[in-house]
């Protein structure tokens, strides 16, 4: 392995290196930390509420159990609250009741139509019929005092939780940070791919302002989306330490950003399909070019020949392509509850749009490390639209002979 850039000792090239280790140190003990969180049992969920039987053999059990005493205070309270609630009526307004024994408190202010809202409340609409039709309740006997308690969770509700906040949950992150220390990693031992030759000075256009403006648009979107979808999925995690009043800030910007920027990714697959669907399918030089690995882990020049877009770049516009799709459906599901699907559906939806986000989100490090630092020169073609003939000739070479055979026929 060599650090040089077409000959020449670069001091930026060691620079480079130097922050890839770095990096790799910080993301290996990110992703030892995320292992961790897999075994530490923290995702258990617990119930919120449980009763203890009363005497001194309950509070005994109460005392060593400090979590069931509160949930059966808060239980006690709540169930106070609604007594004295149904006792007194509609309280006047501003006028706050407080109760005998407890912190709880309500406040009421006296409606204009009352009995809409309860008519509405006791009949549901269609909709709202089905919407609990879907849901499946199991409804049985129960000794507490209130009715909600015989209702119990859907069963399948169950696996679906563990699908989402064990399964997709840890094994994203573990897939994310996996990818950022690998790429550090391949950056302090192997350096920047530099171009062999050097910068010859003499340009050839690779990507029209369409082209570009259609990627922009869409790795903006992509970013967006992710950042978006990270703080959703993961800001129990990040943000609670932070205090609740950021978690909710973000949490609130999150859910609309998320919306937000969904359509601009959507147009950006779309104009992607039309624009280079044919010429990212598949040929025979792709097996030669995986064979090799684009001959990036070399430095003798040995970069198999490609034509516009190598086998590397393929599977990145196809992971795009059908991933941004199945992304964008599920994701317009989930965005539209119960219109599209049931409750069996939507969970399927979810665990599938959120299983294939962290693995785009891990893809999409690969691509985004390989068109910026990864290898000189590459970002030149998404910026200003124009390459080095010298770079277009390592990695493309198939591709620039074409683009000078059009320029002079007649040779
Ligand atoms: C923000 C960081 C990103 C950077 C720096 C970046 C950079 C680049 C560069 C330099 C190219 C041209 C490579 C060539 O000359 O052939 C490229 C192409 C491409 N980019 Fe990106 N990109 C980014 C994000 C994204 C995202 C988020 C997506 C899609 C979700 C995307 C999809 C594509 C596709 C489909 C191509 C054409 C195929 C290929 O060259 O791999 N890019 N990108």
């Amino acid at each position: 392995m060599s650090i040089t850039d077409g000959g020449v000792r670069g001091r930026d090239f060691v620079g480079y290196r130097i922050a890839g280790a770095i990096s790799a140190l910080v993301f290996i003990l990110l992703l030892a930390w995320a292992v961790f969180e897999i075994f530490d049992g923290d995702s258990f969920v617990r119930p919120e509420v449980s009763m203890q039987a009363a005497g001194t053999e309950g509070e005994a059990i109460a005392e060593r159990n400090q979590g069931t005493l509160l949930a059966s205070e808060v239980l006690t309270a709540r169930t106070k609250m609604l007594d004295e609630r149904f006792r007194t009526g509609p309280s006047p307004e501003g006028e706050t009741p407080e109760l005998a024994g407890g912190d709880a408190r309500i406040v009421s202010t006296p409606l204009e139509d009352g009995t809409a809202l309860t008519s509405a409340w006791a009949v549901p609409s269609a909709d709202d019929a089905a919407m609990l039709q879907a849901a499946g309740r199991v409804e049985g006997l129960s000794s507490l005092p209130y009715a909600n308690a015989a209702l119990y969770e859907r069963p399948a509700g169950r696996d679906w939780r563990i699908g989402i906040s064990d399964f997709v949950t840890h094994l994203g992150a573990i897939a994310i940070l996996g990818m950022a220390f690998l790429l550090s990693a391949i950056l302090a031992l192997r350096g920047r791919v530099p171009i062999r030759q050097g910068k010859s000075g003499r340009t050839v256009k690779r990507f029209g302002l369409l082209e570009r403006t259609t990627h922009w648009m869409t790795s903006v979107s992509f970013l967006g989306l992710a950042f978006t979808g990270i703080a959703i999925a993961y800001g129990e995690t990040l943000f609670v330490p932070l205090g609740e009043r950021v978690m909710g800030t973000l949490g609130w910007w999150s859910t609309w950003g998320h919306v937000l920027f969904a359509p601009t990714f959507f147009l950006g697959i779309l104009l992607m399909i039309v624009m280079w669907t044919h010429r990212n399918l598949p040929s025979k030089l792709d097996l030669n070019w995986l064979a090799k690995f684009g001959g990036m882990f070399s430095d003798d020049g040995d970069h198999p020949p490609a034509k516009k877009f190598n086998a590397g770049q393929k599977l990145i516009f196809w992971s795009a392509v059908l991933g941004g799709l199945v992304l964008v459906a599920t994701g317009v599901t989930l965005m539209f509850p119960y219109y599209f699907l049931g409750i069996e559906g939507m969970s399927w939806a979810m665990l599938i749009h959120a299983g294939l986000a962290v693995l785009m989100i891990a893809i999409f490090l690969g691509h985004i490390y390989i068109g910026s630092i990864g290898m000189h020169g590459a970002i030149d073609a998404m910026w200003s639209g124009k390459v080095d003939r010298n770079w277009a000739e390592e990695h493309h070479s198939i591709w620039l002979d074409e683009i000078d055979t059009q320029r002079s026929p007649a040779e």
